[in-house]
């Protein structure tokens, strides 16, 4: 008889987009379609939760108990608390997110930051697996994540995309995030000038070996990366915008 496969549903909750995914924890790859809802406006906690709900019922394992279930959120987690709220209502600050979505979808989950379980699929599964020394994924989207990886251990919550820029209004993801790009209907060239700038001085605080780049842009990584120069490799996540969705997974079997 066929051994069957670990598997473990993927939920990634991001500013713009809900995406989620089954889970082969065997290859680190999906098995499933990846569904996706538009985030709702404003981002509420009930709102967030029914399109929780509505993702898992696409895939058919909302009432699928035996599938393990990670949930990742665009926020600092702590004890399963949200602690920030940059790209969604502040009415998550301080909340009691994961038993909140216990409570809601009537099952355990495991949740945690959406930069942070990006990380842990690269560690497992793609451009960070078997490296040494210090890794550092940034996500670039709605904001800016980041997961620190010391010789393959996650360092959470480190929310580099809120690094304060000298001399200037606002913070490193309102500047060089993809939505800024987006917002701005800047050039590719005129957007990596930001990301030099980002890059660079993240590059001088933390001295990291490995950069990775995540986030749904990481699939033009070709037309941005060429144009940095750092005295660190930087590659694109393996796993491209499944990062996230693969990594939630991943931490709901442990
Ligand atoms: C949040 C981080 C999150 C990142 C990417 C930032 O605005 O503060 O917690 O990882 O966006 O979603």
């Amino acid at each position: 008889m066929a051994v069957q496969a670990r598997r473990a549903v993927g939920v990634d909750i991001g500013g713009t987009g809900i995406k989620a995914g089954i889970v082969d924890l065997d290859k680190g790859i999906l098995s499933s379609d990846r569904v996706k809802v538009a985030t709702p406006p404003g981002a509420e906690p009930d709102d967030v939760l029914q399109a929780v709900r509505t993702v898992l019922d696409t895939l058919g394992v909302a009432v699928d108990h035996e599938v393990p279930l990670g949930v990742a959120f665009p926020a600092i987690v702590k004890g399963g608390r949200t602690m920030s709220a940059a790209n969604v209502s502040k009415a998550w600050i301080g909340f009691e997110a994961e038993k909140f979505f216990e409570h809601g979808l009537g099952r355990s989950i495991h949740f945690a930051n959406d930069a942070d379980v990006a990380g842990v699929a690269e560690v497992r599964y793609g451009a960070a697996k078997g490296r040494s020394g210090l890794v550092i994924l940034t996500t670039l989207g709605t904001g800016i994540g980041s997961a620190l990886i010391n010789n393959g251990t996650l360092v959470p919550n480190s929310e580099l995309g809120h690094l304060q820029r000298a001399k200037h209004k606002g913070d490193a993801e309102s500047y060089a995030a993809y939505s800024a790009m987006e917002r701005e209907e800047l050039s590719w060239e005129a957007w990596a000038e930001r990301l030099q700038w980002y890059y660079s001085h993240v590059e001088f605080l933390f001295s990291p070996d490995l950069f990775i780049v995540g986030g749904g842009v990481s699939k033009h990584a070709d037309k941005f990366l060429p144009m940095l120069d750092l005295q660190t490799p930087i590659v694109a996540a393996v796993h491209r915008n499944n990062a996230g969705i693969i990594g939630a997974a991943a931490l709901a079997l442990g």
